[in-house]
């Protein structure tokens, strides 16, 4: 080949191989396609381009051609060999000149075997990334500085690839580790908030188990209205720690097995501010957990505590912590109160909605508790917390069906009664029926 078009043909395959490196292409698909470009460049049959790892010290061939089966496709190298490689940064080496390099003495069969005559190894920013293994040039010349111009120039390239790709397995295996290790926090600020949960109940003998209870009935009431995992783990978290103020109140008042007094009532009333001052210095991920303990006595039509707040005054999460602290309350004996029969509970929040319950909160609560008793939610979530029988009330499912109907009174259920007691055929036919 005449020098020119020699230089525009090694010109054209640097530039190929360059816009090859950014393409997004597979990393193996980008180093085959490099040892493609370099064999052309020079005009060789066999070669070889390996990565380097510098934890195991060993190149591993990434891409091979007309090597043979018995080649190896790792070979390592010595402290020695990697000091003189990185003095001596990205230049082509002359298998026949480097005996003297261990590297070389002990795969000299192997290379020699393969005729393969140059060997680069690839430095990029003072560090070995792999190396290129380069065999007789087809024509049987010697490889001239020339030729070796180009290799490095398309070794530069090629060593930047690798460089990029270990950098982004690192990225990957420190995202790996961050994820791993957020997942533990995560797990551990978990198991913390349910053991103080478990804590505030113990002072309770006789609402065992009421703290996890309302952390897992605020969990359903957050996953009906669509929130996403972790506002709805923020909402647990939120009703096991309601009361955690109740720590400071008398044992004698909180285990009462009667009607407390007024002075009585006024202590154990401090609970919600109390429980405030506890949780306010601490940071809680996703949701305002002090406010919801502030907050969870507080009713829509202000006549809760301790602030007599309106509907649109008292925050969100405390709401919800109110319908699940009180549907807990109704649905478990208490000292003084047995526990209610689930018509009578539906009856309770309906009766309630508007007046102490959000409507919305009491539609997504008793929604999920219709689809768990149609099958459509397999998790059991209440069956396990009110168990079996207490589901199993006979008319449950009706009653629920009836009571969300008069919640929300304009769903085409309304409009098919309304309708089918005018004896409009056509009007029901053309309502969707969901
Ligand atoms: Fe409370």
């Amino acid at each position: 080949m005449e020098p020119e078009r020699k230089l525009i043909h090694a010109f054209g395959a640097l530039a190929e191989l360059g816009q090859e490196v950014i393409n997004k292409n597979s990393f193996q698909e980008t180093i085959r396609t490099s040892l493609h470009l370099i064999s052309g460049a020079v005009g060789i049959m066999r070669g070889g381009i390996a990565r380097y790892s510098k934890f195991a010290h060993e190149l591993n061939m990434l891409a091979v051609r007309a090597l043979g089966d018995d080649f190896p496709l790792t070979m390592n190298l010595t402290a020695e060999d990697e000091r003189q490689f990185l003095t001596a940064g990205m230049t082509p080496i002359e298998v026949s000149q480097a005996q003297v390099l261990p590297f070389f003495q002990v795969y000299n069969s192997s290379l020699e075997g393969r005729r393969l005559e140059l060997f680069v190894p690839l430095v990029v920013r003072d560090e070995i990334v792999g190396a290129i293994f380069l065999g007789e040039k087809a024509t049987g010349e010697p490889y001239s500085s020339y030729d070796k111009d180009v290799v490095c120039a398309m070794g530069q390239h090629i060593g930047v690839a690798i460089s990029q790709r270990n950098l982004m397995a690192e990225i990957e295996r420190r995202a790996d580790e961050n994820r791993h290790l957020f997942e533990e926090m995560r797990s551990t600020y978990h198991d913390t908030v349910r053991a103080f949960a478990a804590a505030i109940d113990c002072k309770d003998k006789y609402t065992e188990g009421h703290s996890v209870r309302v952390g897992k009935f605020s969990e359903i009431i957050a996953a009906e209205l669509g929130w996403g995992p972790e506002e709805t783990e923020g909402a647990a978290v939120a009703g096991y720690l309601h009361d955690v103020g109740k720590l400071t109140v008398e044992r004698k008042i909180i285990n009462a097995p009667y009607r407390i007094n007024a002075k009585e009532s006024s202590e154990l009333n401090k609970h919600p501010s109390v429980g405030y001052e506890i949780l306010q210095p601490i940071h809680h991920p996703y949701t305002d957990v002090p406010l919801a303990a502030k907050y969870h006595h507080e009713r829509l039509d202000g006549r809760g505590y301790p602030d007599g707040l309106y509907d649109r005054e008292i925050p969100y999460i405390a709401k919800i912590v109110n319908l699940a602290d009180s549907f807990d309350a109704m649905t478990t004996d208490r000292p003084y109160k047995a526990r209610r029969p689930a018509h009578a509970v539906i009856e309770d929040l309906h009766r309630n909605t508007g007046k102490q319950f959000s409507p919305e909160l009491t539609t997504a609560f008793l929604s999920g508790m219709l689809r768990e008793l149609k099958g459509e939610d397999r998790t059991k979530r209440f069956r396990r917390l009110l168990g079996r029988e207490y589901m199993e009330a006979e008319g449950l499912a009706d009653k629920l069906r009836y009571t969300l109907n008069e919640m929300a009174p304009t769903t085409p259920m309304t409009y098919v009664a309304a309708a089918a007691s005018l004896g409009d055929q056509t009007t029901i036919l053309q309502l969707p029926i969901n």
